[in-house]
């Protein structure tokens, strides 16, 4: 855990320093950087580059570039992330106001504030690419990762496609959102992080391959375990709980839970799940169908067992180095 969080710090003083090189004279420019900073470095976990430094390190003795290298993951993130919250109507994101909240709050103005935080996003997208052009890595090795992140945007911006066309009423069964997790969370969140951190270290193909069965596993773990969280986390996730039920986002819990529960409570969530107008003793019940229709627990099961297999996979497979996540 200490070297952990040793390269927690690492990053986060990489990314300040990054962010830091992005000034700009002009006031409007200048104040949206500050708010790009403030979102990117108020919270985060910070496991995609984490990911990327220890997938490195199964093949490599540690580089004085490897933690800038790990840095463009974190930088789709804060990219993404920033799009995510307007597609979600989410104020709160890392404890702090999202970037469309801060610009609606500016002119009280829904249009403008998700402009600001399109453009906002788009612009850290750009910096994902200079952030890797600027590596001290050979040519080859960065055309091939820059090649990965491509692969990575185009599958995410499928899974976000998905996940907004199936909130409008879509028919829905665990197989699809399943394959949505596959794309919208897993590809940016696991695979690709520990196939461009393995490229970073020059891996081989059949390695690079075994990653991509690995994250596939963990990432869609991850997604399941982010909308229980959403629903029943307990400590503060600096996000806003309860938003999943109120714009009614078609998760797995959710799907499950109408899957397995009795007339009556599937006529309940049919009626109230997504409803803005949901009351706090509704939402409540909703919580009450989610454990005893048995779904909270089919989540917890199936999102363990991924991690186990996730692990299996790995510590089956011999590495150079220990793993160490
Ligand atoms: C949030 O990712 C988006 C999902 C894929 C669920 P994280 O839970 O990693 O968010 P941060 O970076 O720690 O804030
Ligand atoms: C976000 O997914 C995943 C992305 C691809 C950016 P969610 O919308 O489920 O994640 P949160 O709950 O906002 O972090
Ligand atoms: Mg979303
Ligand atoms: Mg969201």
């Amino acid at each position: 855990m200490d070297k952990l969080n040793k390269y927690k710090e690492l990053i986060n003083k990489e990314l300040e320093e990054y962010l830091n090189t992005k000034i700009s004279d002009n006031k409007i420019i200048s104040e949206l950087l500050g708010y790009i900073k403030d979102y990117t470095l108020r919270g985060g976990k910070r496991i995609r580059p984490l990911i990327v430094i220890n997938a490195y390190n199964c093949f490599k003795e540690e580089d004085k570039e490897l933690i800038k290298a790990s840095l463009f993951i974190e930088l789709i993130q804060t990219y993404l992330l920033i799009h995510d919250d307007i597609m979600d109507r989410d104020d709160l994101r890392r404890g702090g106001p999202t970037i469309h909240k801060i610009y609606f709050d500016i002119r009280k103005d829904v249009h403008f504030g998700n402009s600001m935080a399109i453009l906002a996003g788009d612009l850290v997208c750009s910096f994902v690419y200079d952030s890797i052009i600027k590596l001290n890595f050979n040519d080859n090795i960065k055309v091939k990762v820059i090649n990965e992140i491509n692969k990575l945007l185009e599958k995410e911006i499928y899974g976000q496609i998905f996940d907004i066309f199936y909130d409008s009423g879509f028919n829905l069964n665990e197989k699809n959102i399943l394959n949505m997790y596959s794309l919208k969370t897993a590809p940016y969140t696991s695979i690709f992080p520990l196939r461009i951190g393995a490229i970073f270290g020059e891996a081989s193909e059949k390695d690079l391959k075994l990653f991509e069965d690995i994250g596939l596993k963990i990432g869609i773990a991850f997604q399941i375990k982010d909308d229980m969280l959403s629903i029943f986390g307990e400590e503060d996730i600096g996000k806003k709980l309860y938003n999943d039920i109120i714009e009614g986002k078609k998760t797995l819990i959710f799907i499950k839970a109408l899957e397995l529960s009795n007339h009556e409570d599937k006529e309940f969530l049919k009626e109230k799940y997504g409803n803005k107008l949901v009351m706090e003793d509704e939402i409540n019940k909703i919580k009450k169908i989610f454990i005893e229709s048995g779904s909270l627990d089919y989540c917890n099961k199936l999102s363990n067992n991924l991690l186990n297999e996730s692990k299996e996979l790995l510590f089956k497979n011999n590495f150079k180095k220990e793993w160490k996540i």
